[in-house]
């Protein structure tokens, strides 16, 4: 199938254009480069340098029949700072796609939701029932899409999946070489910390007074290969007129503490930590309830905490040794 990857020069877009590609799929990545990188489009992939409302119709003309729709700002406090630019990008740049979508006939979209749809959980497991409130511009403007979404459903016959991700870590492996998580800023915690373990520095803790076991705050990680195998999975199951959405994590969550611990084992260096006061707004725990992903389409978390330090390890022993 020949499939438009948008974002496809991102962290995760590259890793499943790399899955679509190993998987027989014609892959075409469409990326303006704002936060991406040419040399992350895998090989076997066609590249197109450009916006989503300058580029996606003539993209979309070319023969595609489904699309996998990563491109978006995903900076919470950036959009803070500067809301109109989540809106326009992340709302108005897939208004844009789905109007282009709409005209040529494609109606089959994955789309790279986010946690950040239910802002404050009212409980540690966060279920797709759960109430949607968001407390950024960049998780309401995700939000907004998925009601769109939800509407070209309904009233234009699109068959649309919404994955909601929490914590995306890890790198994918290629022959030869890596993809992984190339953030400026960086706001993730594995590559934070692996970044104070190749630099020497100590790492910051927010808070370490959580009613959590070790006084830390509690996140559901999963490696990006199972994430670009639930995309993969949610391609085959978008059904004309129906937009679903699920949840993506492990089901099971890891304090920054353990987190710290396994970066620690896993580059062999002594991590030291710096404590400080709690962040406002970080709930203690939050997991995905990914039960319904699990029921519908089979997918299920294969790798492990460690298998996310060691690959982001690799990847970054991988940059730094070019
Ligand atoms: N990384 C995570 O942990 C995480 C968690 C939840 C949701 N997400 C979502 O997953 C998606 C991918 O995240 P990522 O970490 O790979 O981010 P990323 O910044 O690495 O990738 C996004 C890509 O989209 C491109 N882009 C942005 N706006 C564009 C536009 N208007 N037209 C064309 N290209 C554009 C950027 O250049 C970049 O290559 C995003 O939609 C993000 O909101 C990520």
């Amino acid at each position: 199938m020949r499939v438009l990857v948008t974002g496809g020069a991102g962290y995760i877009g590259s890793v499943v254009a790399a899955q679509l590609v190993a998987a027989g799929h014609d892959v075409v990545v469409l990326d303006d480069l704002s936060t991406g990188h040419a040399g992350a489009v895998p090989p076997g992939a066609t590249f197109v340098k450009g916006t989503l409302r300058d580029c996606a119709a003539e993209v979309l003309a070319d023969g595609v029949e489904a699309v996998l729709h990563f491109a978006a700002k995903s900076l919470v406090g950036e959009s803070v700072a500067d809301p109109a630019k989540y809106w326009s990008n992340n709302l108005g740049g897939t208004v844009a796609l789905l109007e282009a979508m709409r005209e040529i006939g494609v109606r089959t979209l994955v789309f790279s939701s986010t946690a950040a749809v239910y802002g404050e959980p009212e409980g540690p497991t966060v279920r797709e029932t759960d109430p949607t409130r968001p407390t950024s511009p960049y998780g309401a403007s995700k939000l907004a899409v998925d009601t769109t979404l939800t509407e070209f459903g309904r009233l234009h016959g699109f068959g649309a999946i919404s994955l909601r991700y929490f914590n995306v870590a890890g790198a994918h492996s290629l022959d030869p070489g890596w993809l992984g998580e190339r953030h400026n800023p960086e706001t993730h915690l594995i590559p934070n910390v692996l970044a104070a373990a190749s630099e020497g520095r100590p790492v910051r803790i927010f808070g370490d007074d959580y009613p959590t076991p070790d006084g830390t705050c509690v996140r559901d990680y999963i490696h990006v290969t199972d994430l670009a195998d639930a995309h993969l999975r949610a391609l085959g199951a978008c059904r004309t007129g129906q937009h679903q959405i699920y949840n993506l994590g492990n089901g099971a969550g890891f304090s920054v503490r353990e987190v710290i611990e396994v970066c620690r084992s896993v580059t062999g260096v002594e991590i030291e930590v710096e404590t400080g006061p709690r962040r406002p707004g970080d709930p203690a725990v939050l997991v995905a309830s990914s039960a319904k992903i699990q029921s519908d389409l089979g997918w299920r978390a294969e790798r492990d905490l460690r298998a996310m330090a060691a690959d982001a390890w690799s990847f970054t022993q991988a940059r730094s040794s070019r």
